[in-house]
């Protein structure tokens, strides 16, 4: 059901680097993490960057939308002046660097598919029809942990997904979960529900084992609710304090 790794570093390095960066990859890596959840979505030009927000203004100095600009702009700007001054310059990165990046450390991806407003279904079919492309053999191959699982809270963008490149699992992600929560993941094929631990009970991580589908967490950060979603049978979660919540955390 759940053939990834149990803990994940949020946004590449949680909170020990800027954000969706290379830096805070490198950093999940010295913390001894092979597994990375990271954001992605587009630039003006149809191009997937890394990031989170769809303004700048926090992470990125400046103003306007990340779709304002072309790639090239983006990756020019600073993504990590805003954490601490040592990562003045780090820039953000383009999704294909990610990908290499990760590829070369053999680190598995979880990539969250992150539209700007109104992008939606083209956000899901750029980002698949490009990791189609990167991750052909792989895909052929079956071997999960070779093969990036997208997860996003648009079921517009992962369908989109689907239908761009269907052999990529998905997992939707849910924040307050609506009822028909199960009907909305088998129409997308869903692996894996990705849920808000805080509006995670006991029952619920239940009802979504009992549906056959994996069961992740975002983002916990505290390792006493850490062991005691483990215990209710959660699968995987993703983690802000990867200085606390090690890689081989087990409950
Ligand atoms: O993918 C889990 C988590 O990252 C979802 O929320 O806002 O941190 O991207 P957010
Ligand atoms: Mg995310």
């Amino acid at each position: 059901m759940w053939p990834y790794p149990k803990v994940v570093a949020h946004r590449g390095g949680g909170k020990m680097a800027p954000e969706n960066t290379l830096a805070a990859l490198l950093c999940g890596l010295e913390y001894g993490f092979h597994a990375v959840e990271f954001d992605v979505m587009l630039a003006r030009d149809g191009v997937p960057v890394v990031v989170h927000d769809p303004y700048l203004g926090r992470t990125i100095p400046g103003s306007g939308n990340i779709y304002d600009y072309d790639a090239a702009e983006l990756v020019t700007m600073d993504a990590g002046s805003w954490f601490a001054p040592r990562f003045k310059g780090e820039p953000v990165p383009l999704y294909v660097q990610f990908v290499d990046a990760c590829r070369q450390h053999g680190i598995w991806m979880n990539v969250e598919i992150k539209p700007a407003p109104g992008f939606e279904e083209e956000t899901g079919r750029a980002v698949a029809t490009l990791t189609q492309a990167l991750f052909g053999l792989q895909i052929a191959a079956d071997d999960p942990l070779q093969v990036p699982l997208f997860s996003s809270f648009s079921t517009v963008a992962l369908e989109a997904a689907r239908l761009a490149a269907p052999a990529i699992p998905r997992a939707l992600l849910l924040d307050d979960a609506p009822a028909d929560w199960r009907d909305q993941a088998k129409r997308l094929d869903a692996v894996a529900i990705h849920v808000n631990h805080k509006k995670l009970t006991r029952q619920f991580a239940r009802d979504i084992r009992d549906a056959g589908l994996g069961l992740f967490c975002y983002t916990v950060n505290d390792p006493v609710r850490a062991r005691e979603l483990l215990s209710w049978g959660v699968d995987a979660l993703c983690t802000d304090r990867i200085d606390i919540i090690g890689a081989d955390f087990a409950g």
